[in-house]
Order: C-alpha cells, then structure tokens, then sequence
C-alpha cells in the first residue's frame, strides 16, 4: 500500500486572465488539491483591460502554498513545477529593484488598434503573417510593448541601456520564482509577441525594429519541456525545479494529449481557444486562423509542435459580465438554469464583441451588440444568447479551421471550466454539427503544464503514457437538423456584421 509520504507530486501554477490557480496533479495525472485566487480586473479606460502584476505575483505564490499543503504532502514529495499563463499581456520590470514600471496591458486591450491599422495600411501583413503566423492586431504583445515604451516617462532610454525587462507573465513569474536570477520565456508564449521568428525559433530584428523594440528588454527563450532553474528555497521551504513552461491555450493542447496532427481541441476559459496539431512544420492559413508554436521539446525530441489556432475573446468572461455587469446571476453556474427556462432566445442575438471580435473577424473596433429584442424578452432569453454566442463563435472558428485542414475534422475535445455546462456542450455539438468530447479531467490547461514539467524530469515517461491517461467523461452528439444549423449560423453572422467598426474613431 502506497502512503502519501511515499508519493511524488507534480505542482502546475496556472496564471489566468481572472485568477491564479495552482494545482497538484500525481502521476496518473489526477488532481489531488487545488486553490484559487481572483485579482482585480483595471479597466481605465473604456477598450483599455491592466492588471497588477504584483497581485499576480501575490496571489499566484498564496494559491501555490495553499495547494501544496492541501495535497497533505511535504515539499520534498514535489518533483517540479510546470507554468501556464494567460498569452499576450505585457509587462515591463526594472532590473535591478523587480518593480514592475506600470500596470501590465492585458491581451483584452485594445489601444493599440489605431498603431495596428497603421501597420497594415503600411503593407506590413504578409511579411508578418509569413514570419510570426499572427494577423496583425492589438491582441498580441508587440504593438502593447512599443505602447510602453513610448508612453511610460523614460521607458524607452531605460529599455536600451539594458536597466528594463519585458516579459508575458510567464517570464514574470520566472522572474519572481528564482528571486530575478532567470529572465526567460518558452516558444509558444514567444510566438505571440509578433516578434518571434517560427522559421528561426528566435527573436526577429526586422520584426523588431519595425516596431521599435531594444533587443535588451527581451528574456530568452527556452524549451517549454526542460528543467530551466530551481525556485528560491524561501518560496517553498524547498527548491523546486522549474520544469516546464507553456502558454495556456497551448498547455490544454498537451494536456489534451493532441499529439497527432489534425487533433483539436477548444478551451473555455475567460476567452475561447481552439487549437489543432499541425505537425512539426508551420502552416499558414488560408482562412484568418493564427499559426502558433505548440510546444518544444520534451527532452530527446527538442522538435516544435505547431497549431493552427482561432481565438475568441469572450466566452466565460461573457457570463462573467451577466453576473458582474448586467446583474442578472449572481453565480457564474447559475447561467445554465436560467437559459433553460426558455427553449430558444426568440431570435435574440447577443455578440460578446466588448474586447473587439478575434477570428475570424479580427477587428479590434467591434463592440458588444444585442439585438432582436422585443417587449417579451426576459433575462432567460439574454442569457441563453450568451451561451449560444459562445457556442457560435466557436463554429465560426471551427469552419475556418476546416477549411484550412482540408480534411474534416470528426470531433472536438473540449476543455476549461464552462465545459461543465452540459447546455453549453449541446449548443456547441448542435452548431458545429460533430460531436463534443469532454474528457474526466477538465482542468486540462494546469494538466498540460504539469506534463511538460512531469516529462522533463522523468515524472512520465513519454507521450504515449501521457495518451493513455486521457479518458472520456462525456461525448454530445449533434441533434439539429443540418438546414437549421445553416439558418442559425447565417442569422449570427448577421447579428456580427451590426457589431462590426462600431468604435472605429
Ligand atoms: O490568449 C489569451 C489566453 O491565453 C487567455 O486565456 O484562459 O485566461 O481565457 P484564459
């Protein structure tokens, strides 16, 4: 009989959009403990999303200790610890004190989408389509960066004489977690800066002179499966290895075990992500989908993984604005009963644009639009429109990428905390018109960066064991007729052509 003391643990922090996780998985990748921690959401401006990366910081390292002693095991059970975080949002820190110059600009914001407009009309597209694999859009981490250095009082002469960092919150909690010896990022959260070169696997100068980034500022770059540092002792009461690092939506991926090309899956958190294995070498789209770098590595197969990715901005933070906005829940679960009191939204549409829309339609001046409303709509009605929008802007997604595969894709594996709504799950079968895989373990992102670093230290084996963990909670299959799945995908796009340019200056 194995005792807990006995027992060896993997730890994965899990930095999100609207609260820091940690988890402690063991090694037949089952959650043992877990703990949460919301922080404060900035919102200056109207389109302007900043976060506080000390409370980052704060409530990342509480919820860590927190999990750690909920697990009952002591320190010296953890073999490492994996990290996965909320992509794009950009911070800059001094070196020498750790403080970071301003609020991080999270990936939500769209300031910059005037400098994007520019960029394009100045027939920057291709050639940055063709080097990162992003469209051009405030939603990554460049044109947030340049913003900082131009605005901050002394950023930019601070950036190039070395004295600045600049990180994704991944680099930020590395930083943190070795007391500011290591200033590193992995590839797949590199990939979303647009100053990361896919074909190089390396920093861009083109890329980054045209948006006018020192080379100083930048971490390196590091496999997202290998041990890269130890944790300070005084953190944890143990040095733990840093194992393992991946942005979220590529973490699920993994912890999906996607390891086949043309393997999918779609992650509900703050936003929705969808990612599909594209092999070891980039594709580019054909269809406004984003070409992003999966993973690199485990040790002894330093290969990069590519996806095709669609990114979707609102989907939990959706019902997150019924409960904090509207006022209409007062629980996020609580979404599921109220849309069931009505059998459809009496063609009501509501397009969560509030962030700007992503893929397909990548346009950073849409705003959130309800329509359709008449004297007999009730909250049940707006809140079923919120489920069925997050829903559909997945099936947009999910026909783009089925374009671009040329081959159709046969199920999605879904993930994330609003893929416990089994209303939500339906929807999503009937609008996409295959079936929706939910497997037992949801927490599929913290479980992905948990495998990383569980690979990279001799935790698991390799991806065949990792595969053979994965198992089925729940499959949905699509019961809408397809003429009607056609007439309801044509009156929501319908509905996105009104939120279109609705704040374009
Ligand atoms: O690209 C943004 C994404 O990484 C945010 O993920 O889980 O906070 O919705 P999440």
């Amino acid at each position: 009989c194995t005792t807990v003391a006995s027992m060896s643990y993997i730890l994965a922090l899990d930095q999100g959009t609207t609260s820091s996780r940690a988890i402690v998985f063991d090694q037949e990748g089952r959650v043992v403990s877990a703990a949460q921690r919301e922080f404060r959401q900035i919102f200056p401006q109207p389109g302007w999303v900043e976060h506080d990366a000390r409370e980052i910081w704060a409530t990342q390292h509480a919820v860590a200790l927190e999990a750690m002693e909920r697990s009952g095991a002591d320190g010296a059970a953890f073999v490492g610890l994996g990290i996965t975080n909320q992509r794009e949002t950009t911070l800059l820190w001094d070196r020498a004190t750790g403080h970071p110059i301003a609020h991080a600009i999270v990936w939500q914001d769209r300031r910059t989408a005037a400098r994007c407009d520019a960029l394009r009309r100045q027939g920057h597209a291709a050639r940055i389509q063709q080097k990162t694999g992003l469209v051009i859009d405030a939603y990554f981490a460049g044109t947030k960066l340049e913003w900082l250095l131009d605005h901050v009082p002394g950023a930019r002469e601070r950036a190039e004489q070395g004295d600045l960092a600049f990180g994704t919150i991944d680099s930020w909690l590395v930083w943190n977690l070795t007391g500011g010896r290591v200033h590193a990022t992995d590839a797949s959260n590199a990939s979303r800066t647009l100053l990361f070169n896919l074909h190089t696997q390396d920093w861009d100068d083109e890329l980054l002179a045209l948006l006018r980034v020192p080379r100083a500022v930048l971490p390196d770059v590091v496999p997202s499966s290998g041990v890269l540092a130890e944790t300070e002792s005084s953190l944890f009461g143990v040095a733990l290895p840093i194992a393992g690092i991946a942005g979220d939506q590529q973490a699920a991926t993994f912890g999906q075990a996607c390891f086949a090309p043309g393997m999918a899956k779609n992650t509900y958190g703050t936003g929705c992500f969808m990612l599909m294995n594209t092999g070891d070498r980039p594709v580019q789209s054909r269809n406004r989908l984003l070409t992003t770098v999966g993973w690199q590595g485990p040790p002894g197969q330093h290969r990069v993984a590519y996806c095709l990715e669609g990114s979707v901005f609102m989907a939990g933070a959706t019902v997150q604005w019924l409960r904090d906005g509207l006022q209409v829940i007062q629980s996020a679960p609580e979404v599921e009963s109220l849309a069931a009191q009505v059998d459809d939204t009496g063609d009501v549409y509501l397009v969560p644009a509030f962030a700007g829309l992503g893929t397909p339609d990548w346009d950073g001046y849409a705003r959130g639009t309800l329509v359709g409303m008449t004297r007999g709509t009730t909250r049940a009605h707006i809140a079923r429109a919120a489920l069925e929008a997050i829903a559909l802007q997945s099936a947009d997604v999910f026909a783009a990428m089925t374009r671009d595969a040329r081959i159709p894709l046969k199920e999605l594996r879904v993930d994330g905390g609003a893929s416990r709504n089994n209303l939500l799950m339906q929807m999503q079968a009937d609008f996409l018109g295959v079936p929706v895989v939910r497997p037992q373990v949801t927490e599929t992102t913290a479980l992905g960066a948990a495998y990383l670093a569980g690979l990279a230290t001799g935790f698991w084996r390799d991806a065949d064991q990792i595969s053979a963990q994965w198992q089925v909670d729940r499959r949905f299959e699509p019961r809408l007729a397809e003429a009607e799945r056609q007439a309801k995908l044509a009156r929501w796009r319908e509905a996105v052509e009104r939120a279109k340019g609705w704040a374009r200056p």
